[in-house]
């Protein structure tokens, strides 16, 4: 979440134009983080920076602990990432949950993770993931993290939903281009649709202002049009690396 975001936010709310109950914040806790004695000052920290006293949604960024202390990007001497073998997920969990019975977040979630790690915190969960954060789009479409989740009550959120903006563009896949051409919508409108239709939470972050407008004017696809989406596109890609390392992926931006 951005500094910008919270100055400006945090005048709306002061003067009245915006309601803090109706705007949905959440916000995560970095790999640096992870020992349970640092999540609560992390937690703080970050409700300082945002000018806020409550976020809706804290989520673990990453499964990886890197080495506790205040560099976000520890390294040895080779620029190797150094991690952390003593801080667990279950127990930087536990911590999270403590923040939720002080209703400093309303919900806690996950970012990043795989099946069997989702599965090892929800099994000792006393509070349960209300969300789960993942790269997903039809390149990656996480087919079996999703059944999980609907099984489970958590919700999905897709990021990079639209394929980042950048290669292998999915905004320019002739499957998704022909079906936005037959029901005269835009291909990020097609793939908003499907990321909706199939209950996720797709997330997406457009700059430019004809796209921020287009973006929330999204319609219902005809089944045959999901189905092709779902079952017509083979090619499959992981845009983001985070998950592999816990280092950040790329993320584009014009300018
Ligand atoms: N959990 C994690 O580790 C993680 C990692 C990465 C991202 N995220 C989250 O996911 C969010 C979304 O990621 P993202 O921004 O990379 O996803 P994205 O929406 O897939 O990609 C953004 C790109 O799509 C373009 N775009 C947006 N709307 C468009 C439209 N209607 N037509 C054509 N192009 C369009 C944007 O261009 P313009 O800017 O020109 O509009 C930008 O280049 C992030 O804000 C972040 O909160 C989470």
């Amino acid at each position: 979440m951005k500094n910008t975001w919270a100055k400006q936010c945090g005048g709306e709310f002061r003067e009245g134009k915006v309601r803090r109950e109706d705007v949905f914040v959440g916000t995560k806790l970095w790999n640096n983080n992870h020992r349970p004695e640092r999540v609560r000052p992390a937690f703080e920290a970050s409700l300082r920076r945002l000018k806020l006293d409550y976020v809706d949604l804290y989520c673990i960024h990453t499964p990886f602990a890197f080495k506790a202390g205040d560099e976000q990007d520890p390294r040895d001497e080779n620029g190797n990432v150094i991690y952390d073998d003593a801080a667990t997920l279950t127990n930087t969990w536990k911590a999270l949950e403590s923040l939720v019975d002080e209703r400093r977040c309303k919900v806690i979630g996950l970012s990043n993770v795989s099946l069997r790690q989702l599965k090892e915190v929800f099994e000792i969960a006393r509070i349960k993931p209300a969300v789960l954060q993942v790269e997903s789009h039809p390149y990656l479409p996480e087919w079996e993290l999703l059944d999980y989740c609907q099984r489970n009550g958590i919700v999905m959120q897709a990021f990079a939903a639209l394929g980042h903006g950048i290669q292998p563009r999915l905004l320019d896949d002739p499957v998704i281009t022909v079906i936005a051409k037959r029901v005269h919508k835009t291909p990020a409108q097609v793939l908003l649709a499907w990321a909706v239709q199939r209950i996720t939470a797709p997330l997406t972050t457009a700059t430019n202002a004809r796209h921020i407008e287009e973006n929330f004017r999204i319609s219902t696809l005809p089944d045959d049009a999901i189905k092709e989406i779902s079952q017509g596109i083979s090619t499959r890609v992981r845009l983001n690396s985070v998950v592999d390392t816990g280092i950040p992926g790329f993320i584009p931006r014009a300018g």
